[in-house]
């Protein structure tokens, strides 16, 4: 008998990499996808929205998608229009949505949704956590409703929008601590992980010849991802962050993780919003994540070109 879709709510800031995320949670058949909620970022939250709704209007999307927090908890807004550009989703050119957003604000669609479950909905934050931290500190209850939270961010080694810090867990590290401080079971896709996942011409050339719109998407992003990376970072093919969370979800032979204590730095001048993970838990602290350390990265491929295949192949 095979198991019944993961239900999932995934929290977006789309983003080059969120927008491949949302690829994989809407068509994928494991995944029963029961809403995609939208936080602050990569831009702002009005560029992110708008950004989400080109997505799922071109993805066909059918759950609600909703808008939420447009400033983190405590700290200044930051973006990282240096890699997603000047509207957060920067290379291809979308036409007027056709999905609108859901009246409802994004912490009370995440609560509501909760709520109304049997504890079986895992969240997926795939970019600064305001939106799901909000919805613990504003409905306490739905913390145990979550079945776990497996989300994109933060670093055992080294950062990416500070020399400490991954973006992020930097973008909210107030709001990070509310949810690694949850006591729910979390699975951390950092950047020790998703450098692994470099989406060079090999792939986006057989994701091309998919020949489905969904696909031409995809190497649009990608193009456009691929050279801001290289500018930014010098890496020659950009790391595919966000999918990492889905991979895991749906197939996590294709990931290894060691479980650790992981805290999240409020206080340094230097390190602020780091993830200070416990690799040899030199603490004693009782390990809160499963952090992600290895990609299994020709299957992780595979992956990720058969399910956008399941946008339809070129005929
Ligand atoms: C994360 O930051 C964002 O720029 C990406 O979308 C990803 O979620 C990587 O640090
Ligand atoms: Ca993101």
């Amino acid at each position: 008998m095979t198991a019944p879709p993961r239900k999932i709510i995934l929290d977006v800031d789309p983003g080059h990499d969120d927008a491949v995320a949302m690829m994989i949670a809407a068509v994928h058949p494991a995944v029963d996808l029961r809403a995609v909620t939208v936080v602050a970022g990569n831009q702002t939250l009005e560029k992110t929205a708008r950004n989400a709704l080109n997505v799922a209007s071109a993805i066909g999307l059918t759950c609600p998608v909703a808008a939420g927090m447009s400033r983190p908890l405590v700290r200044e807004q930051v973006i990282a229009d240096d890699i997603h550009g000047v509207s957060g989703l920067d290379g291809p050119v979308f036409g007027e949505p056709t999905v609108a957003l859901d009246g409802r604000h994004a912490v009370d669609l995440i609560i509501e949704t909760l709520l109304a479950s049997d504890g079986d909905i895992t969240v997926v934050p795939t970019g600064p956590l305001t939106n799901v931290a909000m919805a613990m500190r504003k409905e306490p209850r739905i913390v145990e409703r979550i079945e776990r939270i497996v989300l994109m961010g933060g670093a055992c080694q080294l950062g990416n929008f500070t020399p400490a810090a991954e973006f992020n867990i930097y973008a909210d590290p107030e709001a990070a601590q509310v949810v690694f401080s949850s006591g729910r079971p979390l699975v951390m896709m950092g950047l020790d992980l998703t450098r692994q996942a470099l989406c060079g011409p090999d792939v986006i050339g057989r994701v091309r010849k998919l020949g489905n719109p969904v696909a031409r998407l995809f190497a649009e992003l990608m193009e456009f991802f691929a050279a801001t990376q290289k500018e930014v970072f010098g890496w020659e093919a950009p790391p595919l962050h966000d999918p990492t969370t889905l991979a895991w979800l749906i197939d996590p032979t294709l990931i290894t993780t060691k479980a650790m204590h992981v805290d999240i730095e409020l206080r340094g001048e230097h390190t602020y919003g780091r993830t200070c993970c416990d690799w040899y838990g030199v603490t004693g602290k009782a390990p809160n994540a499963d952090v992600a350390v290895k990609l299994d990265v020709p299957r992780f491929w595979d992956f990720i070109i058969e399910t956008l295949a399941l946008y339809g192949r070129e005929g």
